[in-house]
C-alpha cells in the first residue's frame, strides 16, 4: 500500500501530461484546419484546397470530405455567376434598342409617322424583355424549388389538338406544312399552363428552325408503362451531335451571332424551361437531331393514375402503336 502511495501521484501526473501531449497534438492540426477552411470559405478562395496530409488518419478524411464540399461550392458559385452575367447581357441589348427608338422617337426633326413606327418598335422590345424577364424568374423559382405547379386533371388529347391549332397558324406564316400524325386521349395529374408552354415552346421551335417549304408533325401517343409522349418532329436546320448535349442548357443557342442580326432569335431559356416543367410532372424531355435533316424532341410523362387501368387493359394495341409509330 506504501508503494501504491509513492506510485499514484507519478500515474496521475504521467497520464494528465500523456493526455496533455495527445490533446495538444490532435487541438492543433484541427485549429489549422478550422482556419484553413475559414480562410477559403470567406469567398474569394473557393480555389483554393485543404492540405492532402493533415497529420492524422480521420483527420486527413475529414479533409477530403471538406474538399469535395468546397469543390461543388466553386462549381455552384460559378455557375451562379455566369447565369447572372449572361441575364445582364441579354437584358443589356433589348435596352440598347429601346433607348434608341425612343430617342427616334422624340427626335424634333422626326415626322408623326416615323415616331409612330420607332414607338411600336420601342413596344415590340418591351415585349421582349417581359418575356426574359418572365423566364428568368421562372428559373429562379424553380431553382428556390418553390415554384408552384396546380396539379389538376388534365385531358393532353383535347391539350395537343389545341396546341395543333396554334401550330398550324404559325406554320402558314412560315410556309410550313403542320400535321398530326398520332393523337391518342390520356390524363396527367399536372398544371394545363405549364404543360402547354411546354409544347408550345417544342412547337415554336420546330417552326423557328425549320425553313419555308419544311414541315412539322405531331404525335401524342401512350406507351407501355403507363406513360404517354408527345413528339414534335421536324425537317429543319437540324442539331450538330457535338451540340446536341447542351440544348437544354440555360442561355445555350446554336448559333449566338444570329441573334445580333436584323432576325432576332430567342434568348436560349426555352428549353430549360421545358426541361424544368416535365421534370416538376415527373416526366423528361429528351431530343435526337442530325444536322441539315432535322430533329425529334419527345416529351415523356407518367399517366395519371385513375388513366392506368385502361392503360392495362388495352395494352396489346398499345404495343403496336408503338411500333407503327416509330
Ligand atoms: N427544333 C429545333 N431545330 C434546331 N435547333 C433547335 C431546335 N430546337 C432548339 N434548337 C436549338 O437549341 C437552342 C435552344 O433552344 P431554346 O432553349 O428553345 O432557345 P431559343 O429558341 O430561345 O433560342 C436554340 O437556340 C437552337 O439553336
Ligand atoms: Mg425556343
Amino acid at each position: 500500500l506504501g508503494t501504491m502511495l509513492v506510485v499514484f501521484p507519478f500515474i496521475v501526473l504521467l497520464s494528465l501530461g500523456a493526455s496533455y501531449a495527445i490533446a495538444g497534438s490532435a487541438s492543433e492540426p484541427v485549429d489549422r484546419l478550422i482556419n484553413e477552411v475559414a480562410a477559403i470559405t470567406d469567398g474569394r478562395s473557393l480555389h483554393r484546397r485543404l492540405p492532402s496530409d493533415l497529420g492524422s488518419d480521420e483527420l486527413s478524411r475529414l479533409g477530403a470530405t471538406l474538399n469535395d464540399m468546397i469543390a461543388r461550392l466553386e462549381t455552384s458559385f460559378g455557375a451562379l455567376r455566369r447565369f447572372t452575367a449572361d441575364a445582364s447581357h441579354e437584358l443589356k441589348t433589348p435596352l440598347t434598342v429601346l433607348r434608341a427608338d425612343v430617342e427616334r422617337a422624340m427626335h424634333p426633326n422626326a415626322e408623326g409617322s416615323e415616331a409612330m413606327q420607332a414607338l411600336e418598335e420601342a413596344l415590340q422590345e418591351t415585349a421582349r424583355m417581359s418575356d426574359l424577364v418572365d423566364s428568368l424568374l421562372t428559373l429562379a423559382r424553380a431553382d428556390e424549388g418553390r415554384f408552384d405547379i396546380h396539379r389538376e386533371p388534365v385531358e393532353l388529347g383535347a391539350m395537343v389538338r389545341d396546341v395543333y391549332e396554334t401550330a398550324v397558324i404559325l406554320g402558314e406564316e412560315a410556309g410550313i406544312d403542320v400535321s398530326m400524325t398520332v393523337l391518342e386521349e390520356g390524363r396527367i395529374d399536372g398544371d394545363a399552363r405549364r404543360l402547354r408552354q411546354l409544347f408550345l415552346n417544342l412547337v415554336t421551335n420546330a417552326i423557328k428552325y425549320t425553313s419555308r417549304g419544311g414541315k412539322v408533325e405531331l404525335a401524342l401517343s401512350r406507351r407501355v408503362g403507363a406513360e404517354i409522349s408527345f413528339t414534335v418532329r421536324d425537317s429543319g436546320i437540324g442539331i450538330a451531335a457535338g451540340d446536341l448535349p447542351y440544348v437544354f442548357e440555360r442561355f445555350w443557342r446554336a448559333d449566338r451571332s444570329r441573334s445580333r442580326g436584323g432576325e432576332r432569335t430567342g434568348f436560349g431559356l426555352g428549353l430549360s424551361i421545358s426541361q424544368w416543367i416535365a421534370h416538376a410532372h415527373g416526366g423528361r424531355v429528351t431530343a435526337q437531331s442530325r444536322l441539315g435533316r432535322g430533329s425529334v424532341f419527345t416529351v415523356i410523362l407518367p399517366l395519371a393514375p385513375s388513366d392506368r387501368a385502361v392503360q392495362a387493359a388495352s395494352s396489346t394495341s398499345d404495343v403496336d402503336r408503338v411500333f407503327t409509330q416509330s
